[in-house]
């Protein structure tokens, strides 16, 4: 699967300069892709807060693109070495402290696929990625707060779910999340 059958695409890490083009990016694919498992207002609400861009991934040098032959971006995605475990620039309560690769896991975080480009692999092949530059630095361990929408993508990576979590959204409702881990 890694690979997939979009072989146009070019894979790279995100620079400062593609930080104003990854937002787009991420409310297409929620709005596409998330009505899958959340209502429209669940989604509107964690758009910008749990769901959108950190742009410290960016800076650290672990956040992937997708480039497609016209230089639009056909996905994000990205992992981190850092505590905060999931959500955009905005959420609450982030911690950027660095994790120790002995005994920390590595974050998996942010992956967001164009509806136009779902299903490709391309979210497999960013996946991939991720695992070998963890591994790279010494982790063996990669968890994350996978949403419902990525819940069967991430199973099918051999992530394995442990824990349910509501994240509180501002009107009241919430976004459940899935706590997944797998060793790498
Ligand atoms: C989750 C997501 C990143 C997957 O990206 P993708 O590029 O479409 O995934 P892939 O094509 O690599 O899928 C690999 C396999 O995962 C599984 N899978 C992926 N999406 C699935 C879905 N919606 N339903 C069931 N299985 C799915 C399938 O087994 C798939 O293989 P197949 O297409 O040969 O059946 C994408 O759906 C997405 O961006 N969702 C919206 C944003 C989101 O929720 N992101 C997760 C944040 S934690």
């Amino acid at each position: 699967m890694p690979g997939g059958d979009a072989p146009q695409l070019r894979y790279r890490l995100a620079t400062p300069a593609d930080i104003p083009r990854i937002p787009p990016l991420i409310e297409a694919s929620v709005r596409g892709l998330g009505p899958q498992a959340y209502s429209p207002s669940q989604i509107e609400q964690a758009l910008g807060t749990w769901l959108g861009l950190d742009t410290q991934l960016v800076l650290d040098g672990t956040y992937f693109v997708a480039e497609a032959p016209d230089s639009a971006l056909a996905a994000c995605g990205g992992w981190s070495r850092r505590k905060t475990p999931f959500g955009s620039d905005h959420r609450p309560g982030r911690d950027d402290a660095l994790l120790d690769p002995r005994t920390g896991a590595a974050k998996i975080r942010a992956f967001f696929v164009h509806p136009a480009w779902a299903r490709h692999g391309i979210g497999s092949r960013i996946l991939d990625l991720c695992e070998q530059a963890a591994r790279a630095e010494g982790f063996s361990r990669a968890e994350m707060g996978a949403t419902l929408t990525g819940l069967p993508f991430y199973r099918r990576h051999g992530y394995v779910e442990f824990e349910r979590i509501d994240l509180p959204l501002a009107n009241g409702e919430v976004l459940p999340i899935v706590w997944m881990a797998r060793a790498l």
